[in-house]
C-alpha cells in the first residue's frame, strides 16, 4: 500500500521524466500495449524507435514471471506511434499492488490516452474449446485488495471513483468491429480476477460462473482501476487458454496455456494492430 503519496508520486514522475528524456523528438504515444501471453510477437511488427530495458528505468520493478521480459518499447504500429511492455507485474510475484501498477501511473503522468489488457485467461464455459476470445466489459474483484488503498494521490484521480465505464464502450465497439472484419470470433464477457499463483478450486470457478463471469485471470485488474483512475482510456481482451478448474475434468496446467496463447497468437497480434490502426489519430510522418 502506498504510505507516502509524495513519494511515490516523485518516484512516478522520475521514472516519466527518464522515459520523456530518451525518447526526445519521438514524443510520447497515445497508446500503450501491454503484451499478454501470446502477444508477444506483436513487438516484432513494431518499428522500434527505442527499447527501453525496465532495469534502466529508475524505480521500475522487474518482472520475474517466465516468459515475461522487461522491455518497454516505444515505436511505429501500422503507421500510428505506440508503447509496448513486454513483461508486466503480477500479485503473484510478490509485488504490492503499487508497484504491480507503478509503469500504468507512469504511463499516465507521461500523457498516454489509451491502454491495451491483453492477458490469458481460463474460460468459465465448458462449451467452447479454447483458444478464444473474450472482450472485457466489466470485472469482478470485490475479494482483492485495491489498488487504491491508501492515501489517495489527487494527482491520479478521486478517492471515490465510479467504475462503470472503466472498460471504454467505444473502443469496445471498436474492437468488436475489427474481430469481425477479420473474421475473428470474439465474445463479449466479465474478467473475475484472482490473485494466485494458485489456480482456482472448481468450486471457486462454479461460483464465479453463478456471478457471471466469463473468465478468469491473474493480471489486468489492477491495472485497468489504475488506469481508468487517471482518466485513460481502457480496452482488454483475454485469449482464453483453457477451461476452468473442474470443467474439463483435467488438472491444469501452464504448459496447456502457454500451447493455446501461442496457437491464438496470430489472431492476437492482429486483432491488436487492427485496433490500434483504428483507434489513433497520432500517426507517424
Ligand atoms: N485461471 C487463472 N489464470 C489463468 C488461467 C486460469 O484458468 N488460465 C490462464 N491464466
Amino acid at each position: 500500500m502506498i504510505k507516502d503519496r509524495k513519494d511515490y508520486l516523485r518516484r512516478v514522475d522520475e521514472a516519466a521524466d527518464y522515459i520523456r528524456a530518451q525518447l526526445g523528438e519521438f514524443g510520447i504515444p497515445e497508446v500503450l500495449v501491454v503484451l499478454g501471453s501470446g502477444l508477444g510477437p506483436l513487438a516484432d511488427f513494431c518499428e522500434r524507435f527505442k527499447a527501453i530495458s525496465y532495469k534502466d528505468i529508475p524505480n521500475f520493478p522487474v518482472s520475474t514471471a517466465p516468459g515475461h521480459e522487461g522491455l518497454l518499447i516505444a515505436g511505429t504500429l501500422s503507421g500510428s506511434k505506440v508503447f509496448m511492455m513486454k513483461g508486466r507485474f503480477h500479485y503473484y510475484e510478490g509485488y504490492e499492488m503499487e508497484e504491480v501498477t507503478f509503469y500504468v501511473r507512469v504511463m499516465g503522468r507521461l500523457g498516454v490516452k489509451t491502454i491495451l489488457l491483453t492477458n490469458a485467461a481460463g474460460g468459465i464455459d465448458d462449451k467452447t474449446e479454447p483458444p478464444y476470445f473474450v472482450a472485457i466489459e466489466d470485472h469482478l474483484s470485490f475479494g482483492c485488495e485495491s489498488v487504491l488503498r491508501g492515501p489517495n494521490i489527487d494527482e491520479f484521480g478521486t478517492r471515490f471513483p465510479d467504475q462503470c465505464f472503466v472498460y471504454d464502450k467505444e473502443y469496445l465497439d471498436i474492437l468488436t468491429d475489427c474481430a469481425r472484419d477479420l473474421n475473428i470470433p470474439l465474445r463479449r464477457g466479465i474478467y473475475a480476477y484472482s490473485k494466485g499463483p494458485q489456480y482456482e478450486t472448481p468450486a471457486e470457478i462454479r461460483a464465479l460462473k453463478l456471478l457471471g463471469a466469463s473468465c478468469v485471470g491473474m493480471s489486468t485488474v489492477p491495472e485497468a482501476i489504475a488506469a481508468s483512475h487517471m482518466g485513460m482510456k481502457v480496452v482488454c481482451f483475454s485469449c482464453v487458454t483453457n477451461m476452468a478448474a473442474g470443467l474439463s475434468g483435467n488438472k491444469l496446467t501452464e504448459e496447456e496455456v502457454l500451447i493455446n496463447a501461442g496457437k491464438a497468437s496470430s489472431e492476437s497480434c492482429d486483432l491488436a494492430k487492427e485496433f490500434i490502426s483504428r483507434i489513433t489519430t497520432d500517426k507517424g510522418e
